[in-house]
């Protein structure tokens, strides 16, 4: 990468990753102990791990005393960097911006962390934060963060149905929310009406906060709903950090697993935290004053580790853009580059798919000679739109970090680094420090040799590492350590190729991934199910040119009632209205039989090959109940 103005001074200088991987895993704790130092302790901790995967116990830094917002915040105040940018807000309209210093930052999370405590909101409660990207989303979680309430965020495109389900499992007390939201054209999206709705059946909610962002007309309820300016106009710009232990839950984040409901995925607060500052900075070789854009949505985990904790905890200057790529036009996201002088940009595939599809016009028109590194996570950045981030948006100038993690893993596990010497597209290339891969065979056996190509599991615990379901240790344990003893499993499989570099082949299991969305399959079809003429569904992915993958869904009718073009768009309209418009169907197959084992098993390997094409290719169908379906769905695919 010869133009790669900073290469001199990266963190990892060219040549040193073997030696400080191999350091890493062989001294593992005493890698993780020095590592850990770059946070700040009230109290330092005793012990640095305890992980036992065969119970699914992991803890780290243990007896540790910290406080995460005084990591993002005070720290840098107090360091004599208080007047630094922390947070750069880019509105959906071009003409809204907005700063926040750390300092400035500091007053406001302070300040809401004692609105919340003066409505009760103690220590290890539970507070739902549903949102548009707007800086009070920053602010609430940092403030939760202070005074050791944990955050479940909610996506802000879920549905009220989604958001009740959310705020059940984990028995939230309040809600955080805003009027209406703004993205894109769209100027009222229905933020606290879609929580008055799941609200009708949360019993445990006592207060809504509402931030005024349109000034909208929205009902009030006298005895529930607060209006955060309200609230914060006359309360102490004080507030002492709650002094957390390292294995104290910082958040939840649910996410969709191959069977049964969401899982509230919970991350801890000293491991998580060293985890997200660490790979944030070395990964995408963050140095001060860099200008760090990631457009993810906060309601996901790429937004949880890399807007919020990861470059907070690094003094960094991270900005948040509420609007979409394409408004008002294509060049959006460069135009906020220009505008802001961004450093280091982070996003998906699919965005990149859908900007490239619209010409170079719209990227060329800008100037982006401030970019040094590009960054970019969700799914594989296949061929096409690798070469094209790399000639087109870096001109050839930044090197691209392909990055594979989970929402599990809180943060980063494989990926290239701004000075590795061989990028391949397509390929995640190494394990980050710490972190061993490996690759399985279906009997659990560890392929050592290379090439490779098997399922993606991880041997030794990180600090970043998920330390349980919400609620439900025992699915933690079953999901994850059950099938391959000794190992997390990833659900994702890979290939290992000579050189020793990880391709990640996608998800083994029943869960999609839409836009970089992920969604489980058993979910939509508990959707579909709504429908009251259906009798029974089955959903697969196929490939998708802008999506990645799009959601084939296989649907038999009840009997004596005939397949419509009406009835297709009820189920997509029903199973956007239960789960969230991210979950739109692409295709629906009326069939009148499902392929099924004898045992009534869905045979989704099949199901999976016919949307993709493989009709060649369906493999054994002699163990099915009723081998002439297979046919019958090769004649009706879509
Ligand atoms: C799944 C996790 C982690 C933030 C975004 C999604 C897929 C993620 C990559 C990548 C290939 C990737 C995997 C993984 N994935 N990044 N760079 N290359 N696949 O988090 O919603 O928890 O989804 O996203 O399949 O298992 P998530």
């Amino acid at each position: 990468m010869k133009n790669y103005k900073d290469l001199d001074i990266a963190h990892i200088k060219k040549n040193e990753y073997s030696g400080i991987y191999n350091e890493s895993i062989k001294n593992n704790e005493k890698f993780w102990s020095k590592i850990s130092k770059r946070i700040h302790w009230f109290k330092d901790w005793e012990k640095i791990s305890n992980v036992d995967f065969s119970k699914g116990v992991i803890n780290w830094f243990e007896n540790g005393k910290l406080n995460v917002s005084y990591n993002c915040l005070d720290r840098h105040v107090e360091n004599g960097n208080g007047d630094d940018i922390a947070l750069i807000w880019e509105g959906n309209n071009p003409s809204e911006d907005k700063k926040f210093s750390y300092k400035e930052l500091l007053v406001e999370v302070s300040k809401f962390s004692n609105v919340l405590k003066s409505k009760n909101v103690l220590k290890g409660d539970r507070v739902c934060i549903y949102m548009q990207m707007i800086p009070e989303l920053a602010i609430a979680m940092l403030a939760c963060s202070r005074i050791g309430a944990i955050h479940s965020i909610v996506f802000g495109a879920f549905s009220s149905n989604s958001l009740k389900d959310r705020i059940n499992d984990s028995e939230c007390k309040v809600v955080i929310t805003q009027d209406t939201g703004v993205r894109g054209l769209k100027v009222d999206i229905p933020m606290k009406e879609n929580v008055d709705k799941a609200l009708l059946d949360c019993p445990t909610i006592e207060k809504v906060f509402v931030v005024k962002r349109t000034s909208s007309d929205i009902k009030m309820d006298k005895n529930r709903d607060l209006w955060w300016h309200e609230e914060m106009s006359n309360i102490s710009k004080f507030c002492e950090p709650e002094w957390m232990d390292s294995e104290d839950p910082l958040f939840i984040l649910y996410t969709s697993g191959s069977t049964g409901t969401p899982k509230g995925v919970l991350h801890t607060t000293g491991g998580y935290l060293v985890y997200a500052s660490y790979t944030h900075e070395i990964v995408f070789d963050y140095h001060k004053n860099d200008i760090y854009w990631c457009t993810a949505d906060i309601g996901w985990i790429t937004g949880h580790s890399y807007i919020i904790y990861g470059p907070l905890s690094n003094s960094a200057t991270t900005l948040m853009f509420e609007g979409v790529p394409n408004y008002p036009d294509f060049s959006r996201f460069w135009q906020i580059i220009e505008k802001h002088k961004v450093n280091i940009f982070y996003t998906a595939p699919t965005a990149l798919r859908a900007l490239m599809k619209e010409g170079n016009d719209f990227v060329k028109n800008t100037d982006r000679s401030s970019l040094k590194l590009l960054g970019s996570v969700g799914e594989t950045i296949k061929k096409p739109e690798w070469d094209w981030y790399f000639e087109i948006v870096g001109e050839k100038k930044c090197p691209i970090v392909d990055t594979w993690w989970q929402t599990e893993t809180g943060g980063i596990l494989i990926s290239p680094l701004a000075t590795s010497d061989n990028f391949k597209a397509g390929s995640a290339l190494k394990p980050f420090f710490g972190i061993e891969p490996v690759i399985l065979d279906n009997n659990g056996n560890e392929i050592k040799e290379n090439p490779a190509e098997g399922l993606l599991a991880i041997k030794k615990s990180w600090p970043g590492q998920m330390r349980t379901v919400y609620g439900n240790h025992q699915r933690f344990f079953d999901t994850y350590f059950s099938q391959f003893k000794g190992f997390y499993f990833t659900g994702d499989g890979a290939k290992r190729d000579k050189d020793g570099d990880y391709w990640i082949t996608g998800r083994v299991d029943d869960v999609l991934n839409v836009s970089g969305h992920r969604l489980g399959t058993a979910e939509i079809e508990g959707a579909i199910g709504e429908h009251k003429n259906v009798a029974e569904a089955a959903v697969v992915g196929f490939p998708h040119e802008i999506k990645g993958q799009g959601i084939y869904a296989y649907v038999t009718l009840m009997t004596g009632v005939l397949p419509s073009k009406n009835i297709e768009e009820e189920i997509i309209k029903k199973v956007k209205i239960i789960i969230g418009p991210h979950a739109n169907i692409d295709k629906i197959q009326f069939s009148k039989g499902l392929p099924k084992t004898r045992s009534g098993k869905i045979m989704r390997r099949i199901l999976r090959n016919i949307s993709e094409n493989n009709i060649n290719d369906l493999g054994d169908i002699s163990t099915l109940a009723d081998p002439s379906v297979v046919q019958s769905l090769i004649d009706g695919k879509k």
